[in-house]
């Protein structure tokens, strides 16, 4: 028993890991093993002797179930720190950078656009891409034979339905619509009309119309929305100006100009030596409009605007190149995380 104690004892310090110590564990303790085996001589000794050898047996078998014990924590401790020590994470790299990407400058207009009007208490309309010729132009007084087709009708997928060319569109449908008065109204989207492509022209682009209906409606007031407009894309030094104009759905009809932001009004190539840049369509909302809306246009005025948001765009952050803004060249777009 003495020897078979030292022996296991000895073999357990030798052992690595944890199958060498299994092993160990199968030779001495299972049912096979050595402990075990002496249980066996039990049956060739005498009755007296059998309690005393049995007890000492019991002995040396829990003797030896402890320190097996103690060397399978030993080497589970060691096991583990050992897989710490493999799977240790060094906070000190680098962690891989991951580039944040930013609103595309057209999206940043119409969302400062957005934000300005609502905080009016406007609200936000859209329409279909794909539009009635009634919309885009009967409603808006410019009937078939009207010689203000000429510089938009375009796109035609039948003879009744086209591709927009303005956002007054929307304005058609939301006067027709509307079941309530006061209307104020924001209405960014897309246009497209045959135009040139160049460095200032583009077949498709974006536009924002603004509509104001009710009573008292007057052109002070859409002069200082205007200015209010103005003011929140280009800061509190950008003055504006009407010069009188036509549109068939407005009467009396303006454009606006804006004081040029780069030379303050002195003159220089962006304003082409004039102090004033042209942003916006406007006027007050032609009666016949109204009354085709049915509304009434005795009870009812309002006014309208239509701004171009890529030449907003442009100007704001000084971009010579309208195609700059649908290449979607990455290094043009990094420039406007910053706003
Ligand atoms: N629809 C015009 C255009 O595309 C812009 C415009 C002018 C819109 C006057 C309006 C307006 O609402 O009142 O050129």
């Amino acid at each position: 028993m003495q020897q078979i104690k030292e022996e296991a004892l000895k073999a357990l310090e030798t052992a690595s890991d944890l199958k060498a110590l299994e092993e160990l564990r199968i030779l001495y303790l299972s049912k096979k093993g050595k402990v075990q085996a002496l249980m066996a001589q039990m049956r060739d000794l005498s009755k007296e002797e059998k309690p005393r050898f049995g007890a000492q047996v019991n002995e040396l078998k829990q003797a030896l179930e402890g320190a097996f014990e103690l060397k399978k924590e030993e080497l589970e401790k060691a096991n583990l720190s050992q897989q710490l020590l493999a799977d240790k994470l060094d906070i000190t790299l680098d962690a891989y950078e991951v580039e944040g990407g930013s609103l595309h400058p057209l999206s940043l207009v119409v969302e400062r656009i957005e934000d300005a009007f609502v905080g009016l208490g406007y609200e936000v309309a859209e329409g279909p891409e794909l539009e009635l010729d009634l919309y885009n132009f009967e409603r808006a007084n410019i009937p078939a034979n009207h010689p203000a087709r000429d510089m938009q009708d375009s796109f035609y997928v039948n003879p009744t339905h086209l591709l927009r060319t303005h956002t007054t569109a929307i304005q058609m449908r939301v006067l027709e619509a509307a079941d309530k008065m006061p209307i104020k109204l924001i209405c960014p989207g897309k246009v497209y009309r045959r135009d040139d492509d160049d460095a200032t022209h583009s077949h498709q682009f974006m536009q924002a119309e603004g509509l104001v209906v009710g009573e008292n409606v007057s052109l002070a007031d859409l002069k200082g929305t205007l200015q209010f407009m103005v003011t929140s894309l280009f800061g509190e030094k950008a003055q504006i100006r009407f010069r009188p104009s036509y549109f068939p759905f407005t009467e009396p009809s303006f454009e606006v100009d804006m004081s040029c932001h780069i030379c303050g009004g002195c003159g220089c190539s962006t304003c082409k030596q004039t102090g004033w840049i042209e942003i916006l369509g406007s006027g007050m909302v032609h009666p016949d409009v109204l009354e085709m809306a049915n509304i009434d246009s005795k009870k009812y005025s309002g006014f309208a605007f239509g701004i171009g948001i890529e030449r907003v765009a442009m100007l704001k952050y000084g971009i010579s190149d309208i195609r700059d803004l649908y290449n979607n060249d990455i290094r043009f777009l990094r420039g406007f995380k910053k706003f």
